[in-house]
């Protein structure tokens, strides 16, 4: 089978809009601004520094365009977001997983050719080195499946030494497909050790989120039937969460790939980036502090809490850096949550707790006035929970969904011209040079 590399569409590069002057100490800077295809103009400050000795300042860099890129837009006051310049409603609802993986990774949709080869290179590659079974054992038994998805993604990298040459495309591609494909049999894997159940490997004669659910579900003493409805509802997860332009741990990968460092060293630490609950942590928030507030009546008790500034408690998936009116990925989402439960025909005390408290919260003046609405994270794990995945599992399935993203911002920067290692400045605030001596007691 042959594995050469879709060739990426090309795209105009950015247009000169006039400049910004910026004087400062009788010196003038003139700042050129420049436009995307669609999306805010950045001002590029890059001369800032030779003409007037100054850096800028932009703590979180929510400011800042770190990169130039050409997968992801979000415009977060409309609530767009674009994969390649596809709305993410249309892909949600027309498109598959691997459709997608492909067209962050080369620009443009696959034909069916390139679909059924892409399909394959995928699980060609799904399977793990046995020897990485022993990994596992490694770790204790109640390790959180983030910690074991990072040690064993990182701990990957000495089984495919010849992913260090990241000068070569090809080389980079191979690396980009492997670790698409062996995410979900890694956080699979985890998720058996916690419950010292045998490992199940993937098949060839299921599709990427069926393959999935059944390394998951699947026991010797009983096989597991993909219910259709939740492998799609799942593909829709993974596809909603492919990719988000220059998050926390898009950045991260990108920076660490600055470096010129292995593929999946970089991938790892996309994966601790992602781990925190401000980032990918959040849809295991939503369920603990679902559980914490334990019923409608304590809505109330809760929400005072969420807003007395004295206290650090937040409203879980709620909020986002980017979406100030609603995000998009949230209404498809609710409604997949919908789908799911009517075909289990449960009753969820927690879902309706969580509806309660959604309608609560848009009510009050306090998110409001802050924008504050549901974001993806708020339905995500009520789903996750209804298809019976446990809730230390959820951030690696966002993590098994965000490879994707990762892999292909990482393989972007290799082709950005303007590719440099990143090394951000600081405002410093600390002492001034001082001496050592008399100030050292012996
Ligand atoms: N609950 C209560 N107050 C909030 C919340 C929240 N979830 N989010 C923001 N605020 C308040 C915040 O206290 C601040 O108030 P004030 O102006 O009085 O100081 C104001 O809203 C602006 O907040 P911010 O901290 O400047 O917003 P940010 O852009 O830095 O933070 C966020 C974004 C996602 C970290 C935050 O909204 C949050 O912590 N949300 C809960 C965690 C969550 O759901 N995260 C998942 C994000 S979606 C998944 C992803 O794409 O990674």
């Amino acid at each position: 089978m042959t594995q050469s590399t879709p060739s990426t569409p090309s795209f105009s590069p950015p247009q000169d809009e006039g400049c910004v002057k910026v004087t400062y100490k009788g010196k003038t800077s003139k700042l050129p601004v420049l436009s995307g295809s669609t999306g805010n103009n950045v001002i590029d400050i890059r001369n800032l520094q030779n003409d007037l000795d100054l850096f800028t300042f932009d703590p979180g860099l929510g400011t800042t365009a770190s990169c130039e890129s050409k997968i992801t837009f979000i415009d977060g006051d409309k609530g767009i977001l674009l994969y390649r310049g596809y709305p993410i409603a249309q892909l949600a609802e027309h498109s598959t997983f691997p459709e997608i993986a492909f067209l962050l990774l080369y620009g443009n949709l696959p034909t069916r050719h390139e679909y059924n080869e892409f399909v394959n290179r995928l699980e060609e590659k799904s399977l793990l080195h046995e020897q990485i079974r022993n990994f596992f054992n490694g770790f204790r038994r109640d390790a959180h499946p983030m910690s074991i998805l990072c040690g064993t993604v990182a701990g990957l990298s000495a089984f495919y030494p010849e992913g260090t040459d990241t000068s070569n495309e090809e080389s980079r591609d191979v690396s980009a497909v492997h670790l698409i494909a062996k995410i979900p049999t890694i956080a699979a894997w985890a998720y058996k050790y916690s419950r010292g159940e045998p490992f199940v490997y993937p098949r060839a004669d299921y599709s990427y989120s069926e393959n999935f659910l059944n390394m998951l579900f699947a026991r010797p003493d009983a096989p597991y039937k993909v219910n259709p409805i939740f492998s799609r509802a799942l593909d829709r997860i993974l596809i909603l969460h492919a990719d988000h332009e220059q998050n926390a741990s898009t950045s991260t990968v990108r920076l660490t790939g600055s470096t010129g460092a292995h593929p999946f060293a970089c991938i790892a630490a996309g994966i601790a980036a992602l781990w925190g609950p401000a980032h990918g942590g959040a849809n295991e928030a939503v369920l603990k502090m679902l559980r914490s507030i334990g019923s409608k009546e304590n809505i109330p008790e809760f929400i005072a809490k969420v807003k007395d500034k004295n206290s650090d408690v937040r409203l879980m998936g709620f909020g986002h850096r980017v979406y100030k009116n609603f995000d998009p990925r949230a209404s498809i989402m609710k409604r997949t949550c919908d789908e799911v439960l009517a075909e289990l025909g449960e009753h969820d005390p927690l879902l309706e707790l969580a509806m309660e408290l959604e309608k609560y919260a848009l009510q009050d003046d306090y998110f409001v006035q802050r924008k504050l609405y549901p974001n993806v994270d708020f339905y995500s794990g009520i789903i996750f929970k209804a298809l019976g995945i446990p809730e230390n599992m959820f951030t690696a399935l966002f993590a098994v969904a965000r490879t994707v993203g990762w892999v292909s911002q990482w393989k972007e920067a290799f082709n950005d011209p303007l590719r440099r290692i990143y090394r951000p400045r600081q405002l410093y605030t600390g002492p001034e040079e001082r001496d050592l001596k008399g100030a050292k007691h012996n």
